[in-house]
């Protein structure tokens, strides 16, 4: 009797803790939100909470790469911390070539037997390291497209253990990159493998370095403070996958994880830019085309593009009086040459023409124009030298305060004009959670 009482008594606690875990288990999120801040560096950082008891990690946004990677050297302390057997699934889920590693030190986190390692790389300092792979919890904020609403976890996301010393040059208390590239365990695959939801995440960097922008990964809506709905304001254009990896350490025969798309010309106030457009193709070894980048805070051009701008954008202003240099810019000018509108310095508008004359992405003074300090406003543009992989590399400043839409599964970006247009900026989104 007393053993069956028990026994009924330990199965409803079963079926309650089977029914919890249920109830927990069977919210599925739609879509996650992230905030992204922009540091003074020009790094722009995000959070997750990471690890069993959880705890806060900042990362630098690496919007091409590959993997989420951070230093377990130092202060890594989880329970839940599995390093990735050699031959698993979540090996061959991270690399087809991955390695199988020993560690001569004692035992801890990004350091075991038998497991695969990467090659995390700190692409802000272009600086590569090797690295276990390995599991833990991660857990982020879901959104219903307006607010956060409830913290959701995943309880085995894969990462790459990185070093202390691989932390050199990105800001401080970052401890870490979260790449957002094209491929399996890249954050927006993993997030959308757990939930079951669309291969798509969207950015929208802050221009401010008070108030965060954010990263949308799954499913739209989008909305933005005073009630402005940008979940039908794109303009789409195919991604193109670059055949060679641009990644720091890669095998041959590896894509690039990082997102090309199709610049056909560039045209200043409507006149076309005389480009050699052989340089806007990705060629057979990878070089050439067009990426967006995040971890560049200014548009890099191969030195006869970026030449060719200049004339362009010099001629249309050549009445104005041009100012010393602030490198690294070329042009600058008084801030007060220029009046100003809604859009930032009424400045030329560079047209990045993308692949018909009706798709384009227009450059307006915001992000064509980097304030230097109190009155010096230069073209924030760089000349990335003749020996470039990449002939244009668009960067952060260029993309503030736009929402773009990365579709991996219809290898698609979605973009949307200038926020400031729609009275809005991507600092706008409301981070008060709404969690019931
Ligand atoms: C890995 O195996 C080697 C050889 O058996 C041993 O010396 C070493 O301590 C082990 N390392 C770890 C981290 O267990
Ligand atoms: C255009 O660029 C390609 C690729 O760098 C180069 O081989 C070719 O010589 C260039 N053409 C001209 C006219 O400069
Ligand atoms: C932001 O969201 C919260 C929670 O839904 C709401 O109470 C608040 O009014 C919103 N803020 C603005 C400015 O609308």
């Amino acid at each position: 009797m007393a053993s069956s009482t028990s026994f009924s008594f330990f199965s409803s606690i079963l079926f309650l803790l089977f029914s919890i875990s249920i109830a927990a288990t069977s919210f599925r999120p739609k879509s996650l939100v992230l905030p992204v801040t922009k540091h003074p560096s020009l790094q722009y950082i995000t959070e997750v909470h990471q690890r069993t008891p959880l705890v806060p990690v900042k990362l630098t946004v690496d919007l091409g790469g590959q993997f989420m990677w951070v230093d377990c050297d130092r202060d890594y302390v989880s329970s839940s911390y599995k390093p990735a057997r050699c031959r698993s699934a979540q090996c061959s889920l991270a690399s087809k070539s991955s390695s199988c590693g020993q560690c001569f030190s004692p035992p801890r986190p990004g350091c075991n037997n038998d497991t695969c390692g990467l090659f995390p790389s700190n692409t802000i300092i272009r600086l590569s390291t090797s690295g276990e792979v390995a599991s833990d919890v991660v857990s982020v904020s879901s959104t219903n497209g307006f607010n956060p609403t409830r913290a959701v976890s995943i309880p085995n996301f894969l990462f790459v253990c990185g070093s202390t010393f691989l932390l050199e040059g990105l800001a401080p208390g970052v401890t870490g990159m979260a790449g957002f590239g094209r491929n399996g365990i890249s954050l927006p695959s993993q997030f959308a493998a757990a939930f079951s939801f669309n291969r798509k995440f969207a950015v929208c960097l802050s221009g401010s370095t008070r108030s965060p922008g954010v990263i949308f990964s799954g499913n739209g809506p989008y909305h933005f403070l005073p009630n402005i709905d940008l979940t039908n304001s794109f303009t789409y254009t195919p991604l193109f996958i670059n055949p060679v990896s641009t990644a720091g350490v890669s095998s041959a025969g590896e894509k690039s994880t990082e997102y090309f798309i199709g610049v056909t010309s560039i045209v200043v106030n409507s006149k076309p830019v005389p480009l050699n457009t052989t340089l806007l193709k990705i060629d057979s070894n990878g070089n050439g085309g067009t990426k967006i980048s995040t971890v560049n805070p200014f548009t890099v051009l191969e030195s006869s593009i970026y030449k060719a701008l200049v004339k362009a954008f010099t001629t249309e202003v050549s009445k104005v009086p041009r100012v010393a240099a602030v490198a690294p810019f070329e042009v600058c000018y008084n801030s007060k040459s220029f009046p100003s509108t809604r859009l930032g310095a009424g400045v030329p508008t560079i047209d990045l023409v993308l692949q018909n004359k009706k798709v384009i992405w227009s450059i307006f003074g915001a992000n064509s124009m980097v304030q230097v300090n109190d009155d010096v406003l230069c073209l924030g543009f760089v000349d990335g030298g003749v020996d470039v992989r990449t002939a244009i590399v668009i960067g952060a400043h260029q993309i503030e305060d736009k929402l773009l839409e990365f579709d991996l599964a219809t290898s698609r970006l979605g973009f949307t004009p200038t926020l400031l247009g729609r009275m809005t900026t991507c600092a706008n989104f409301n981070f008060t959670s709404n969690a019931s």
